[in-house]
């Protein structure tokens, strides 16, 4: 898969295991966004075309028009991808489970509830973000999701995982 015309999501968040998120792929692509919440087609990659409609009806539609042809979806790729992305989140989860405590033993609550919540792409902003989210959890304890925009707000993330990071950091002011 090298570049898209156009990519058309239906009713959900884009998926950044496979950066359909980041603008860095498909650059030159028009995004199609239909869902039946805007969150579904605003989260982090707006549409050049935003619709508001079942996602249901919408698929169903485009199945009829499609006519049942044979779908021509590398599904296999995107299988390996997705195959190869679990192997190396579990070997990551065993690494810890079993990594001495120390400087460099088990992962900080945070840093886990980053990986968790697969709140790193590119992984570039990920130690602003860990760290802004300490300085943010040292001095507040059960931050809103606006205070949580405002405390990483000097950390800008490429690949748009914000929605992601936020699940994060809410997740790791319930531990620390
Ligand atoms: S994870 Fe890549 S810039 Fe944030």
């Amino acid at each position: 898969m090298s570049d898209a015309d156009v990519v058309l999501t239906v009713g959900r968040r884009l998926d950044f295991q496979l950066a359909y998120g980041s603008p860095s792929v498909f650059q030159g692509a028009k995004f199609v966004r239909i869902g039946d919440t805007p969150s579904e087609m605003r989260d982090n990659r707006r549409g050049a075309v935003e619709i508001l409609a079942s996602p249901a009806e919408t698929l169903r539609a485009m199945v009829e028009h499609a006519g049942n042809r044979e779908s021509k979806v590398d599904r296999q790729w995107a299988a390996k991808l997705r195959g190869g992305h679990e192997e190396r989140a579990k070997k990551l989860q065993q690494s810890m489970a079993n990594a001495p405590k120390g400087s460099d033993g088990k992962l900080h609550p945070i840093q886990a509830e980053f990986v968790k919540a697969d709140a790193l792409q590119c992984g570039f902003c990920t130690p602003g973000m860990v760290m802004a989210c300490k300085a943010l959890l040292d001095n507040r304890k059960d931050p809103s999701l606006v205070d949580i925009k405002r405390g990483l707000s000097g950390n800008i993330c490429r690949c748009g995982a914000y929605p992601r990071i936020f699940a994060a950091v809410q997740a790791a002011a319930k531990l620390v």
